[in-house]
């Protein structure tokens, strides 16, 4: 039997070009795995009513830890015209899956290295190295959402403020939820010489929630006195991002300030080709590049594979497996710095596997 069991989720899109070229990678490596193909993404929507069937959460319950490509998303308007005739008008939601992975499997921890590879033709400026921390499991995106807003819930001190016609979407932060995602975030400084650490929030305006997670945010910085504790408003802080992104370490953010901020900083390393995620919880993790299905390229393994690379990488460090990380990050670097391969975005024209292989091939 092999030594791991990975569920491998494709999803829509490109999500399958970006796996396949992952598993090109990972052959090369030699780990010992057995790859698990489960169903998800906007077929199984169409079809079943369900874009995560339950079969498929059962399946990463039975596996180690889960890749996952990209999955295709549609407002409600249309995902309930696209349903086959059977299930229209049967009262089936769409709602992300991969929100709901992240939440089922609290998988709270977000996890997004952004490096300028040396070379990359894309970087913003050479030498930025962030690593973003999002809160993954509340937040915005805790789900609690009213459209319309029951009767009852005008009873409420404060909520005369609110016009009768409003939607509402709650902001959920806890103490716990808080301090989790703050403490890995220091964790990784501690572990990684890394020397500051910054909290980002607009706990000036967002005095609740956001007034918790600095709240937080001091009281644990303070077991850690190697490391600069720094915060910043979300808006402000995009703009010092470009210009001192050298100033920038660690990041640690709530769910959708963490979410708007790591596409800024993948964008100033190379843009959606490089940017990967590690979901991450205490008994489950799933990784994944963080763009979306891209349909207009589906099929036609175009895409840079380099971001879901990395997000193998990352699977590679959460098994313990570091040694096979560390010569699949240098095998990334040299490819990169080498320049002679390279995918549409970057201004070359070699296929996703053709970037794939060339990585491998780097791999001793
Ligand atoms: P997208 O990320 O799929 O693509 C936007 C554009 O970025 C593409 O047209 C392409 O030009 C570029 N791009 C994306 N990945 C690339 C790669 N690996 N290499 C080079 N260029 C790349 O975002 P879009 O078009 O807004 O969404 C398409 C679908 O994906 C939607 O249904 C959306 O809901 C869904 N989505 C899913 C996500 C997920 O599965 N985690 C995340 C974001 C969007
Ligand atoms: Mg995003």
């Amino acid at each position: 039997m092999a030594k791991y069991r990975i569920a491998w989720l494709p999803g829509d899109g490109i999500g399958k070009d970006v796996l396949d070229a992952a598993k090109i990678v990972l052959a090369k490596i030699g780990l010992d795995a057995e790859y698990l193909p489960g169903d998800i993404g906007w077929e199984f929507w169409c079809t079943e009513g369900d874009p995560l069937p339950k079969r498929t959460i059962q399946l990463m319950k039975d596996t180690d830890c889960a890749m996952f490509g990209a999955i295709t998303s549609k407002p409600s308007t249309i995902a309930n015209s696209e349903l086959i005739p059977e299930l229209q008008n049967k009262g089936y939601v769409y709602r992300s899956p991969i929100v709901r992975i992240r939440q089922k499997f609290d998988l709270y921890i977000c996890k997004r290295p952004c490096r300028a590879y040396p070379g990359n033709p894309l970087n913003y400026k050479e030498g930025i190295d962030i690593v973003v921390f999002r809160e993954n499991t509340e937040g915005l995106y805790a789900g609690v959402e009213f459209f319309p807003i029951p009767d009852e819930m005008f009873n409420i001190k404060g909520m005369e403020k609110v016009p009768k016609d409003a939607a509402i979407s709650l902001k959920v932060n806890t103490p716990k939820g808080c301090a989790r995602i703050i403490k890995t975030a220091f964790e990784f400084a501690r572990a990684n010489n890394r020397k500051k650490v910054t909290c980002v929030h607009k706990a000036n305006v967002v005095r609740a929630t956001d007034g918790l997670f600095l709240k937080k945010f001091n009281e644990i910085a303070k077991d850690y006195p190697e490391i600069e504790p720094d915060n910043a408003n979300v808006d402000s802080l995009c703009q010092w991002l470009l210009k001192r992104p050298f100033n920038y370490d660690v990041l640690v953010a709530p769910n959708l300030y963490g979410d708007i901020i790591s596409d800024l900083c993948a964008q100033m390393v190379g843009g959606l080709g490089f940017g990967a995620s590690a979901n991450i919880g205490d008994d489950y993790a799933l990784f994944e590049p963080t763009h979306g299905s891209a349909p207009k390229y589906a099929g036609q393994y175009k895409v840079n594979p380099i971001a879901t690379i990395i997000a193998s990488r990352m699977m590679l460090e959460y098994l313990g497996e570091v040694d096979a990380a560390r010569s699949l990050e240098k095998a990334v670097e040299e490819v990169i710095k080498e320049g002679r391969v390279r995918t549409y975005d970057m201004g070359g024209n070699a296929t996703t596997l053709e970037m794939a292989q060339a990585i491998a091939d780097k791999i001793s």
